[in-house]
């Protein structure tokens, strides 16, 4: 394993960090390829966009301490799963289940963990599909397996999580119960929105499969 002991602020993820950031670039060149076989086979992309990032050393540290652990490299490369995080936004519902099933067909890729969390959403209304995926990346002389987390969700999923992390985040104390509560109704709209959308999509590709 390409690691570093080193944890100066700067520095926490030290050789590991080419490892993160190589799989990253890996995975989601792979999903580009994904993308445009999908696309050339079925006329539709099921991803429309996609994020990446190589956690900050102070999250790291922060998600460290607070599962009880010294933030250390060893221990944060060892015990969590989301150093390397890719999201994956979809049009629609049924494009997250298309995505995790291609995701799931990648040779040399193992699913160590899943989360569906649009079937059974968090009590706050917060819905995506969680992987956590063992990918291997090749050095010049062996291959080192790097797990990374992979959140799929839609459009408007992707639109309510932002607004909830950044509310949670900016707020210096306690988020009010109403805020909470109104949150968690704007879940349930955006969800039922989604659902009405998948109809339409469909209902729209069926008539144009009509004309053809
Ligand atoms: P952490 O939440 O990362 O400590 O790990 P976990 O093992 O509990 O994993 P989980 O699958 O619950 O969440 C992983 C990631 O999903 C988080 O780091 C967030 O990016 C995202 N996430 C989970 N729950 C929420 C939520 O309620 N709101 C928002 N905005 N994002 C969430
Ligand atoms: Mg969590």
């Amino acid at each position: 394993m390409i690691e570093s002991t080193t944890t100066t602020p700067s520095d926490f993820y030290g050789g590991s960090r080419i490892l993160l950031e190589g799989i990253i670039d890996e995975f989601l060149s792979c999903i580009g390829m994904i993308r445009r076989y999908q696309k050339s086979q079925t006329g539709w992309d099921p991803i429309s966009s996609s994020t990446s990032r190589v956690k900050s050393p102070e999250s790291m540290r922060e998600k460290l301490i607070r599962d009880g652990l010294e933030p250390t490299l060893q221990n944060a490369l060892a015990h969590e799963h989301d150093a390397a995080g890719v999201r994956l936004i979809c049009p629609m519902v049924d494009d997250v289940y298309r995505t995790a099933e291609l995701i799931r067909a990648i040779p040399d890729v193992t699913i160590l963990r899943e989360k569906d969390f649009i079937a059974h959403p968090k009590p706050n209304g917060y819905r995506s599909y969680h992987l956590v995926l063992s990918v291997p990346v090749f050095l010049s002389d062996h291959k080192e397996l790097v797990r990374v987390e992979v959140q799929l969700r839609t459009i408007a999923m992707d639109f309510w999580a932002s607004l909830e992390h950044q509310i949670h985040y900016k707020a210096s104390h306690e988020v009010p119960d109403c805020v909470v509560g109104e949150l968690r109704e704007c879940a349930d709209i955006i969800s039922q929105t989604d659902q009405r959308m998948q109809r339409l999509s469909k209902q729209i590709r069926c008539m144009e499969d009509k004309k053809d």
